[in-house]
């Protein structure tokens, strides 16, 4: 029942929980997004294999490690190398390698995020002992039903199959984050109500959700009429963090980009909210315009030095304090 209480009074208990909880301290993680080739054709998603009005890249490993090098020169905690699915030998490879090399060049001082999609166990099993400790893969909704409206019906797109990976994930040692998209058309409240409850189930470490934002160029566009409109989609998604910081009071959420699409002030309001990660785009600026998830995605034209500025602004403006140079993981002891 709680995203039917008003934002105000989830927001004023969640802060509370937020400040008694984890504090107000806000982990950084610089986003790299490495490459935007992906073998999916999610129905939300700009960067969908069938969309071919964008250009496809990827970083080299230079590029990578220059980024890694701005993260931790700036005293980020930690970065997340995030791309679009692939499962491939090589694509394996290259992973462990650069997550050797990302160890080598930090000193083993950056925590490292991956977020590259459904793989085998294995290969998760890889990455790990490379030296990724977390990895966020989201479930974009707990309902199968739903899942089944905003996915081609295919093996490739496949709920069980998702929910598998997840668990394996869990079970190699992980830090685990998933998350959902808040105001997707067909949604309903109870799917809502029910994400959070499947987070909870799940024992999740660290939640990255936001609002779902049409894109002019993939097939649920054609749905927009049924969408929320803007402030309202924003309070929805605002009430989710609020309320997932009351049921889960130490786990690690995130004030997602998307969330700014909707607002300038977006991603404080999560803070406000309740959230206690932020994400600065470190991606060079060259690449940005390709990795458009959604339409209107904030930071395309903003060096990676101005964001971080920008973010330094932002998370002060919430009230809170930027932990530098802290991994941010939920402490065993607090579970
Ligand atoms: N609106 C909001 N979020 C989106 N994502 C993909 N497409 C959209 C969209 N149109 C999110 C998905 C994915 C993450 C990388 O981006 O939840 O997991
Ligand atoms: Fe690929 Fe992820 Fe986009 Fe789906 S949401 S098309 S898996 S990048
Ligand atoms: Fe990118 Fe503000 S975080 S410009």
């Amino acid at each position: 029942m709680t995203l039917r209480l008003p934002l105000s009074t989830l927001m004023t208990r969640a802060q509370a929980v937020k400040t008694a909880t984890v504090g107000n301290r806000v982990y950084l993680r610089g986003l790299i997004e490495f490459s935007n080739r992906c073998r999916k054709n999610c129905y939300y998603c700009g960067i969908r294999n069938g969309n071919r009005t964008i250009g496809r890249y990827e970083l080299t490993d230079e590029e990578v490690l220059h980024a890694v090098d701005f993260a931790w020169r700036n005293r980020y905690g930690s970065i997340v190398l995030q791309s679009g699915e692939r499962q491939s030998a090589h694509f394996t490879a290259r992973i462990t390698r650069l997550l050797q090399q990302i160890k080598r060049h930090t000193q083993g001082e950056i925590g490292i995020t991956l977020s590259c999609g459904e793989q085998s166990a294995d290969v998760y099993r890889r990455w790990f002992e490379a030296g990724a400790h977390r990895y966020l893969l989201r479930i974009e909704t707990s309902s199968p039903a739903l899942y089944a409206k905003i996915h081609p019906r295919n093996p490739t797109h496949d709920f069980d199959t998702r929910l598998a990976a997840l668990h394996h994930l869990k079970t190699i040692g992980y830090r685990t984050g998933t998350g959902v998209m808040i105001g997707l058309p067909f949604q309903t409240i109870d799917d809502m109500e029910n994400d959070l409850r499947f987070f909870q189930q799940m024992n999740i470490d660290m939640i990255g959700m936001g609002p779902y934002i049409e894109h002019r160029d993939t097939p649920l566009y054609r749905y927009r009429d049924l969408l929320l409109p803007p402030a309202q989609r924003l309070e929805l998604a605002l009430k989710m963090v609020a309320a997932l910081r009351l049921l889960m009071p130490h786990i690690n959420i995130a004030a997602t980009t998307a969330l700014q699409t909707l607002h300038p002030a977006g991603r404080e309001q999560a803070l406000r909210a309740g959230a206690n990660v932020f994400m600065p785009n470190i991606t060079p600026m060259k690449y940005r315009n390709d990795y458009r998830l959604y339409d209107n995605k904030p930071c395309l034209h903003d060096a990676p030095s101005l964001c971080n500025d920008c973010t330094a602004t932002r998370i002060q403006n919430a009230g809170d304090k930027i932990a530098y140079g802290e991994w941010g993981d939920r402490c065993n002891f607090e579970l």
